[in-house]
């Protein structure tokens, strides 16, 4: 049975792209909602919309690194979703210190103070990043490690025999790919380590790539659709990394927040870790041609760069058995009605073309080759 709804939630960075969505489900299923966001400029940009959180949702405006903002957002809190991150593969690989302190240390800031005023429920947004390549068999269908070699894009065996992709369940290992992985598996072991410690209950929540209406477009660092929509609205061909047959499980916001509520109140959630997406696995090449004819822009073909983003796997994809089996979850959203939502909305924004700053900033470094 689902936990009566009452209660307050304190949803960190909920003023994001997930964060909202979230916040609006949650009210009008009877929650009381929090939010601790500090409106971090590469998302909202210098003058933040603060209108994209409801009226009903009570605001904190600071840092999850600032320990008295954190016990401020928490006075009243029964349940916390842990959304504040910083979420570029890329630019974790050089914004090393800054990534690991925003993650990891404000994690530890948000336990810190949850000791002394503990909640029933902390769910905190993980990463399909953690597990590095997605599981892979071999032609014969074994299990067996991706092993990414320089010059080749497709993961080989540790024998160098070709690989097949397969959907990847919780219990594969982590291979820890960038410092954007490295700081979600933290987050994600501080809360099933120290949730249970003090009372608390704690589920983690390994997302892949979240698409839909709010994603942040100008921020060139992460979300591939809403990079290639906001190259698109302004005329630009998406660059696509690699040779685009990278795949991926693009996963709707309605169905990750789907995924939140049921990691909130169902009863076999506490303790465990669950994969959120879609089911379904797509190339970005694919998705790319896919938005361009949702956008109107079939005209413009993308740039393949061949190219290769250090920190970047090649393929994952997911196995969703396990909420599937144990939350009851269901994803809803077909991804051809997601992208016409998205068309939709984009249509409607101002999206700043940052893409080849971020590139520039990456190729500087050595971080893209
Ligand atoms: C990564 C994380 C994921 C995290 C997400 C949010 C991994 C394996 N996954 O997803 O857990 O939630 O970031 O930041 O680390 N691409 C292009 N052109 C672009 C941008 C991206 O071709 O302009 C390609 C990338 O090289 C990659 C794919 O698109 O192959 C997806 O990239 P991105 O949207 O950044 O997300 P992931 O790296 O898959």
């Amino acid at each position: 049975m689902l936990g009566a709804r009452q209660g307050t939630v304190l949803i960190t960075g909920g003023a994001g792209f997930i964060g909202r969505h979230l916040a609006k489900a949650l009210l009008s299923a009877g929650y009381r909602v929090r939010v601790l966001d500090n409106f971090l400029e590469q998302v909202h940009g210098t003058a933040p919309d603060r209108s994209v959180l409801a009226p009903e949702v009570t605001l904190i405006e600071g840092d999850v690194r600032d320990g008295a903002a954190v016990k401020r957002a928490l006075e009243g809190a029964t349940h916390v979703v842990h959304l504040a991150a910083e979420v570029g593969v890329g630019q974790s690989m050089y914004a090393v210190d800054h990534y690991v302190s925003v993650n990891d240390y404000g994690t530890a800031v948000l336990f810190q103070a949850l000791i002394e005023r503990p909640v029933r429920r902390v769910v905190v947004a993980s990463s399909m990043s953690i597990y590095g390549e997605g599981l892979y068999r071999t032609v014969e269908g074994d299990v067996a490690e991706g092993i990414r070699r320089p010059g080749l894009l497709d993961p080989v065996d540790a024998a160098g025999r070709p690989l097949v992709p397969a959907p990847t369940p919780e219990w594969k290992n982590s291979t820890l790919a960038s410092v954007y992985a490295l700081t979600k598996y933290v987050q994600e072991r501080l809360t099933l380590t120290l949730a249970p410690a003090y009372g608390m209950e704690g589920v983690a929540l390994r997302l892949w790539n979240v698409y839909g209406p709010g994603q942040a477009l100008s921020n060139p660092y992460t979300g591939v659709l809403a990079i290639f929509a906001s190259r698109l609205h302004n005329g630009q061909p998406p660059m696509i990394f690699e040779d685009g047959l990278q795949r991926r499980d693009f996963v709707h916001v309605g169905d990750v927040v789907q995924a939140f509520v049921l990691a909130l109140e169902h009863p076999a959630a506490p303790g465990n870790v669950y994969n959120v997406a879609s089911g379904e696995h797509r190339t970005v090449r694919d998705v790319a041609r896919l938005l361009a004819g949702a956008m109107g822009r079939e005209n413009i073909d993308p740039e393949i760069t061949g190219k290769v983003r250090s920190g970047d796997i090649r393929h994952c994809i997911a196995d969703i058995g396990r909420i599937q089996d144990e939350l009851g979850y269901a994803p809803r959203h077909d991804f051809s009605e997601g992208l016409a939502e998205l068309a939709a909305w984009v249509a409607q924004q101002q999206a700043l073309d940052r893409v080849a700053e971020a590139r520039a900033d990456l190729e500087k470094r050595g971080l893209v080759a």
